[in-house]
Formats: structure tokens, sequence, C-alpha cells
């Protein structure tokens, strides 16, 4: 059985008062959920404090991003053991935003999915094509080229650590969706290449993520390869955060 997860990135956004008034409201409409969806709450890190004292049965807390080393000098950075002694159990890794604005390669997102399945932290693995290259016809070979970077190697206790999250680049905050049928194909192929790389992929979450709103979120979620989202913007709102929430099919 997949864990069905909606996970909410809220990147550079937020406030303590954001968490309080977020919060409760999740917690309260969770609890009132029988879909069997788990929520991840993923807040910049200087939050993951109240978020983590705002947490109810079903809602886990984790990072944007994590160090690729254990420990030592390296300002600025948190290490995946720091992220589960802190109580999260979640981390992003490789998010586009981290590839492209900070110029992340394979080689360090593949240090960051070590580090995290070592220290028993879920690694959310971001992958992706952008807009050239769907059109250039080498979406499924470029998202499983970063699947191959960044999983080779994992043994079997280790998988059980690992979450797909499929993002197309040019659906990340730009309003524009993958269709339910191109995002299934892709999800289909990514769990191909999951089990090509030695996973047990039938039991590997693969999430959709990019413009996930509450309009489109039962489509997406009705495929049988799409085990949830990874949601930006309409992660910020509890009402529409929630409706996803709630699009997630009822385990019957
Ligand atoms: P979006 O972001 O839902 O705002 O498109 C998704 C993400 O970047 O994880």
């Amino acid at each position: 059985m997949r864990r069905k997860i909606v996970a909410g990135n809220w990147k550079m956004n937020g406030s303590q008062l954001l968490v309080q008034q977020l919060m409760p409201e999740i917690v309260s409409e969770l609890a009132a959920l029988d879909n069997g969806v788990g929520i991840v709450i993923i807040p910049p890190a200087l939050y993951v404090a109240d978020v983590l004292k705002s947490t109810g049965p079903g809602l886990e807390v984790g990072v944007q991003n994590i160090a690729g080393w254990d420990s030592g000098a390296y300002t600025g950075e948190i290490s995946a053991s720091m992220v589960k002694d802190s109580g999260c159990g979640y981390a992003l890794v490789g998010h586009s935003e981290r590839r492209q604005l900070f110029g992340e390669t394979d080689q360090q997102i593949a240090e960051k999915v070590q580090q995290a399945v070592c220290s028993g932290v879920t690694a959310i693995l971001c992958v992706g094509e952008t807009l050239e290259q769907r059109e250039a016809g080498t979406a499924e070979h470029v998202v499983a080229a970063q699947l191959r970077a960044s999983l080779a190697g994992l043994c079997e206790d280790q998988w059980s650590y690992v979450v797909v999250a499929y993002e197309p680049v040019w659906a990340i905050g730009t309003g524009k969706t993958a269709t339910a049928d191109d995002a299934q194909a892709m999800h289909a192929a990514i769990r191909q290449e999951l089990k090509a790389l030695g996973a047990s992929a039938d039991k590997l979450s693969v999430l959709y993520g990019g413009s996930v709103k509450a309009d489109n979120a039962a489509a997406l979620f009705a495929q049988p390869d799409i085990d949830g989202g990874l949601i930006g913007g309409a992660s910020l709102r509890a009402d529409e955060f929630m409706s996803i929430c709630r699009a997630i099919p009822g385990k019957g």
C-alpha cells in the first residue's frame, strides 16, 4: 500500500502569524478526513519548531533543503541528523529552484539523498524537465537521468525513506499544469525507472507538483500512479490546501 501524501512547500513565505492562522485549521480539518492522506508541512526552517508545536495525527513536518555533509564547518547549512533530531521526518531534495537558482548538481543532490536516508529522514526527491526539454521530446529521458544520478546504489531499507516528486519546471508557479494523462504517463515511466534501480517501486509514493490547485487536484490524484501532490502557492491558504487534501480518493 503506497502512502498518499500531500506536502505543502511554503518556500520563502510565511511568518509566526501564518503558522498560528493556518495550523489549527489544517489539524482540525485533517481529523475529519477519512481518505488516509498524510500531510507534510514544509515551512522555512526557522518556523519548523512553531509548526511542530501545532501538529496532530497524520501530519508531519519537513525542511526545504539539507546539507550534503553530516556535520562540521559548513556555515548556514542544516544536516539531515539535525532535521531528524528536531522532530522532522521529511526533507525536500533537489527542488528545481535549488537546481536552477543555486546551481545544485546531480552529484550534490545524490549526497543529500544519502544524508537523508542514512539519518532516517524521508527525502522528497524532486525531478522534472524544462519546457525546452519537453518540446524537444526528451522529458522522460531527462527525468530518468535525474533519478539515476540521485538514487543509484540505495540499499533495500533505504528505499523506504524515498518519495519522488515529479514537478515539470514549466508548471511551477506558472498556473500551467501537465494534463492528468501526461502526468500519469510520466509517473508510470518514473515507476519503471525506480524498478530498474532496484526499488520496490509499487510501494514508493510518487507525487505530482506544479500549479496544483483545488480545481485540478482531483483529476491528477485519480491517476493510478499519482500518489499525491507537492503544493507550493496553494499551501499558503488553509481552505485551498485542505480542498486539495480532500481530493485524494478514498481508500476503498
Ligand atoms: P506551485 O509550486 O504549486 O506554486 O507551482 C510547487 C513547488 O514548487 O513545489
